[in-house]
């Protein structure tokens, strides 16, 4: 369920015209209902209602800020996998004490940040990570608490590049190899073990192998009770996933209550990463058709927003539906949907069968909340689109379209150049 809907033939996010969206913001613009937002992180926190339970919203799918402080208004923390997202995690107003930390490759200097911030809890993924971590906190006389993300080796059954809980994956621990790294962790003086974690992967449309996952948590689990380890914390990472075309993934709550029987009886907080599941469907992406042209063999639609700024089809082949935001009757011709980045890649939508659509026109593409924005680059130098947050009848821009200065930030031609030598 999503806040965008047509209105006399016009697609609104909750009570704006996106229309006026952009003829105010102009085009491409990311726009997010805050009802959506809001709704969503409910049904998912509520489906855990009974439960001790942490949800920590995973800053990648989107990092605004100001979704980010929406989430821990609402009592949440954040999942973060880099230095970049502490900060701004911090920046926006998360307690330290709700931020869990993931990642193959914590640097140093992260590690650090992240130290002196006191987190909740790292969770670290190899050996030689345990190590360094447990040197950076004894220097530091500090103690990081930790979980290991233990690899279980379930097979998500999602796309390759988004699965993460296979033996051939570069994340985590192998399960097998978890306790003794657990006994080294305890011997280790910068370290508290708090926590076991794991996130097999991304866009998940059963809940099979989440309960593998979490029955082969449960057994390293007892294992490590056993043998004195006060483990707190079950950290299940993200994961579910959402609605683009026909898939029809658990509900939130169906998530929860399998997650929830196969927990019963253990004395755990759990956490949770989720990301895609709330924003995913939260936001669209708005762009104006410049032209359109005939081929020989196809028609393509040129529109002003381009792989740059929604990455996803052309990465993953992603499908993403898209609206006309003025309805149109008619009859329907088979396009392409492109940008005008200079690569056969660039596209958002490749034989799509839309009512005729013309230059000027303004395209809806949808679903683009997860992953959209937070996976968009300046190549070709083109500049970040705006992104807007919706809140009943008003709106506000979140992120101001990027400046051509911005485009320069941080350069500069040395002397021997400038010179011409
Ligand atoms: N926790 C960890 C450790 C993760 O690596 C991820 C996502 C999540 C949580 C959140 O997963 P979610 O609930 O959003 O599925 N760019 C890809 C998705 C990459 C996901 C990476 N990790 C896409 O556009 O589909």
């Amino acid at each position: 369920m999503h806040h965008f809907n047509y209105r006399d033939d016009e697609l609104h996010c909750e009570e704006v015209p996106l229309a006026r969206i952009a003829d105010e913001v102009g085009t491409p613009v990311y726009v997010y209902s805050q009802a959506t937002l809001v709704r969503h992180y409910h049904a998912f926190d509520q489906a855990f209602e009974g439960l001790d339970h942490l949800v920590c919203y995973s800053v990648k799918a989107c990092s605004n800020i100001s979704l980010i402080r929406l989430f821990s208004d609402l009592g949440g923390g954040s999942d973060i996998v880099s230095g970049g997202e502490l900060f701004r995690a911090l920046r926006a107003g998360v307690p330290a004490s709700r931020i869990v930390y993931s990642g193959v490759g914590k640097t140093p200097d992260e590690i650090r940040q992240a130290l002196d911030a006191d987190i909740l809890m790292f969770n670290v993924e190899s050996p030689q990570e345990l190590t360094t971590l447990n040197r950076i906190a004894s220097d530091l006389g500090r103690t990081a608490r930790i979980a290991l993300r233990v690899n279980p080796d379930v097979d998500a059954k999602t796309h390759p590049y988004i699965s993460t809980g296979l033996k051939k994956n570069k994340f985590g621990i192998a399960h097998e190899n978890a306790l003794a790294e657990y006994r080294r962790a305890m011997s280790l003086p910068g370290l508290e073990v708090v926590g076991i974690d794991c996130h097999i992967g991304s866009q998940l449309t059963e809940v099979g192998p989440f309960v593998d996952a979490v029955g082969r948590l449960k057994d390293l689990l007892d294992a490590l009770r056993t043998e004195g380890m006060a483990i707190r914390y079950l950290d299940l990472g993200g994961g579910l996933g959402i609605t683009y075309e026909a898939e029809e993934p658990p509900q939130p709550a169906e998530y929860a209550g399998a997650v929830r029987e196969a927990l019963a009886g253990l004395d755990v907080t759990l956490i949770l990463e989720p990301g895609r599941v709330i924003v995913g469907n939260a936001a669209v992406f708005l762009t104006r058709v410049l032209y359109t042209k005939q081929t020989e063999l196809k028609r393509f639609v040129i529109v002003d927003g381009a792989m740059n700024d929604l990455l996803r089809p052309t990465l993953y082949g992603s499908f993403h539906g898209i609206e006309p935001v003025r309805r149109k009757e008619g009859p329907r011709a088979r396009v392409d949907v492109v940008g005008p980045i200079c690569e056969t890649g660039d596209f958002l939508a490749r034989d799509r069968d839309l009512p005729g659509v013309e230059a000027g026109d303004l395209l809806a593409v949808m679903s683009a909340g997860a992953y959209g924005f937070s996976m968009s680059s300046n190549y070709n130098s083109r500049r970040k689109a705006a992104e807007v947050l919706v809140n009943g009848r008003g709106f506000h821009v979140i992120r101001r379209r990027e400046i051509y200065e911005d485009l320069l930030r941080g350069e500069e031609i040395p002397a021997h150049i400038e010179r011409g030598g």
